[in-house]
């Protein structure tokens, strides 16, 4: 089965992820199609489950919706879920590109990777703040992505928590050149440049491009190459 590479190779600049969280839902198609005319390189979407985080958002249908709407669009699901493993056929049949699964909830990450990659999509391990950085790097020889979770997960427009830059710093050289690092959570035209800094090379922001009257000048300025701007309101 033929995967998108989009996290296959080493990035010459930034990848942007646009996290749909935020997003107008009455208004998504358009919603996510401007995102990627402002220079996203990829839609994030967050599942959440109400057992695993404390929040319910979206399923498949929403994953299949916009495959339909963006035949183009890198998808890339982040399933905040206790028993990702009963996901993965569902979005790979609903159009996704990558799975990233909590490594929390997860005995055998090799095994729920290779699932993954066998169901035609890349597969991300990610951590919360608090989890042992150990536990990733156990785990990591399969996997195309490592997403560090910089706020406790289950909302949009949390406060970065800037202990997590350590994990950033210790994952980073651990990986290969075909494995990315995925910082989500907080991170805004302020906290990406720390971010970029200490390795992330793949950044996710909700509220930070959502929330901005300008979605150019918000994908720039997460890339670092504008300045931040006043928020909406
Ligand atoms: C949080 C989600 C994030 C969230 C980011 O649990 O995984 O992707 O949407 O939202 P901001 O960028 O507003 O912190
Ligand atoms: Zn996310």
């Amino acid at each position: 089965m033929t995967r998108k590479t989009l996290f296959a190779d080493p990035p010459t600049r930034p990848l942007i992820g646009a996290s749909i969280l935020s997003a107008d839902f009455a208004r998504l198609g358009c919603e996510a199609q401007a995102v990627l005319e402002a220079g996203a390189d990829f839609l994030h979407l967050d599942v959440m489950d109400g057992h695993f985080v404390p929040n319910l958002t979206m399923g498949p249908d929403v994953c299949r919706s916009l495959r339909a709407a963006l035949p183009e669009a890198f998808i890339d699901v982040h399933l905040m879920v206790t028993a990702p493993q009963t996901f993965v056929e569902q979005f790979a049949d609903a159009g996704a590109d990558h799975l990233t699964f909590h490594i929390e909830v997860v005995p055998a990450p090799a095994e729920l990777v290779e699932i993954i990659h066998q169901a035609g999509m890349t597969a991300g391990l990610a951590m919360n703040p608090d989890t042992d950085v150990a536990r990733i790097a156990a785990n990591l020889e399969p996997a195309d992505l490592v997403l560090v979770m910089s706020v406790q997960p289950g909302f949009a427009g949390q406060a970065f928590l800037p202990g997590v830059l350590e994990h950033i710093r210790t994952i980073r050289p651990m990986l290969r050149d075909d494995q990315r690092l995925e910082i989500d959570g907080g991170v805004n035209g302020r906290t990406a440049g720390a971010c970029r800094e200490a390795g992330g090379d793949a950044l996710v922001a909700a509220s930070a491009i959502f929330g901005c009257e300008d979605y150019d000048q918000a994908v720039a300025a997460l890339r670092g190459t504008a300045s931040v701007l006043p928020r909406r309101n």
